[in-house]
């Protein structure tokens, strides 16, 4: 079959240049956007005269007739036809004859690849949007389940002050809530319609770009053609975007991995997202959070590969551009099965407090309340680390927890240290002291709940 851009070429493709060339096998899940947009097109086209209204309505009913087709399973794919553009366009033809050829018409493959692509991109960052925020709600209301289930924070994996598993999981709030941030605002920057920029340097038919742009939901049209079918930005954002919350995914994982451990046992995993040994019978594995700190490395790769296919490319367009779609299909469903699956793998995780409390009473975490302690009786807080120091010496050679020492005992250290120290020491009470805006106390983490809460409605 003769390609469509053929008029100028006497010998036949190679047969590998099909396969090589050809992005239709992955650019065809396209198609929703490429028909929209070229409905867009051509209703703008009857407006503007270009097109007369017989020709408009015979390509929108061609085009939702092929919409039908391909969704029902229906639609011829060739290979051959190279990308979705020339797919649809020859079958437009095949169907309305002469007008179909008058769709492309003020366009190139160039702005309609690039308005396509970002419809999906705009459309994508929607859904990963609202997921975040399912994910959000989902960590609220566990946090508010366990503003006094206490555990030990750590820094270094080590023991350091007793936090709440609430104030724990409001972090991983914070990370998403960020997220959400940076969603939306790269959606901002990018809701510009490049149609009708055509190959390069604009058109001269009468278009209406304003039109167009607010048919197709964007805040107006592009500000220069020659960087519009050039700039894949939007597709880079969204890769960073969906990496960086890779990242924050994958660091809870770690922290899922590691809870449900036999020497934490900070929680369980539901059987239903758990698996288990070939082998061995007894064994019940976290492979669900496993997957989702592995599947980090590929947002980060597919982010690699495009920023690299885009370095140092000349204007305007180059075929190395069609690189840009299999990396941000691939970040897009691992982003998206990753949200879908961490959402009701934390609904219904079993938290165990008392193994968190148990935990909490190893450490001394309470040695910096002790420290504390003595500043506020006028000792300079250099010399009350090392007088603290002291007593968690002494409390382990007695094999006890700070927290656990007589006020005797305590007092053999430092005369200084009075019968009010002991409801300082206190696990609780130490958590429930950080009462300063992102504190981990009580008062400090429901206001940090009320404020994503309230995040939530307005964003
Ligand atoms: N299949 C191409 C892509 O995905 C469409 C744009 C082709 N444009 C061109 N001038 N060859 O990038």
């Amino acid at each position: 079959m003769a390609k469509m851009w053929s008029g100028r070429f006497s010998q036949e493709v190679s047969s590998l240049l099909d396969e090589f060339n050809a992005s239709l096998p992955f650019d065809k899940k396209l198609y929703a956007q490429d028909i929209a947009g070229s409905i867009a097109h051509a209703k703008m086209l009857g407006k503007q005269g270009i097109l007369d209204q017989k020709e408009v309505e015979a390509i929108i009913q061609g085009l939702q007739q092929i919409q039908r087709e391909i969704e029902e399973g229906k639609f011829c794919w060739d290979i051959g036809d190279e990308d979705i553009h020339m797919a649809i366009e020859k079958r437009l033809t095949q169907l309305i004859g002469d007008a179909g050829k008058k769709l492309h018409t003020a366009r190139s493959r160039n702005d309609q690849v690039a308005l396509d692509f970002r419809l999906y991109v705009q459309e994508q960052t929607r859904e990963l949007i609202a997921l975040l925020k399912e994910l959000i709600e989902t960590i609220l209301s566990i946090a508010k389940e366990h503003t006094q289930t206490i555990m030990p924070g750590m820094t270094h994996l080590q023991h350091a002050q007793p936090i709440s598993f609430a104030y724990h999981l409001l972090a991983y709030g914070a990370m998403f809530k960020r997220d959400v941030e940076r969603f939306v605002s790269s959606y901002e920057r990018h809701n510009y319609s490049p149609l009708g920029c055509a190959a390069l340097a604009g058109t001269p038919h009468p278009i209406d770009r304003e039109e167009t742009a607010r048919e197709l939901g964007f805040q107006g049209p592009t500000l220069n053609c020659l960087d519009s079918v050039s700039d894949r930005d939007f597709a880079l954002e969204l890769l960073f975007n969906i990496a960086t919350m890779m990242m924050h995914i994958s660091r809870l994982a770690e922290e899922l991995i590691i809870w449900s451990t036999q020497e934490f046992g900070f929680i369980t995993i539901s059987d239903a997202y758990a698996t288990g040994s070939s082998i061995m019978p007894q064994k019940k594995n976290p492979d669900v959070p496993e997957l989702l700190r592995g599947k980090t490395g590929r947002a980060y790769g597919n982010l690699m590969a495009l920023l690299t296919v885009m370095k140092g490319l000349p204007l305007a367009y180059n075929k190395d551009m069609q690189e840009d779609k299999e990396v941000v299909f691939d970040s897009v469903a691992t982003g998206m099965i990753s949200l879908k699956i961490l959402i009701p793998l934390l609904k219904t995780m079993e938290v165990n407090r008392e193994r968190m409390a148990q935990a909490v009473e190893q450490g001394h975490l309470s040695a910096t309340d002790l420290a504390d302690y003595l500043v506020e009786r006028g000792v300079p807080f250099r010399q009350a680390h090392f007088i603290t120091g002291k007593a968690v010496a002494l409390a382990e050679s007695l094999g006890k927890d700070l927290s656990q020492l007589s006020l005797e005992e305590l007092r053999s250290v430092d005369e200084r240290i009075g019968a009010d120290v002991q409801e300082r020491l206190n696990l609780f009470a130490s958590m429930n002291a950080r009462k300063t805006p992102g504190g981990t106390a009580q008062e400090a983490v429901a206001d940090q709940i009320a404020a994503l809460e309230r995040w939530l409605q307005e964003v």
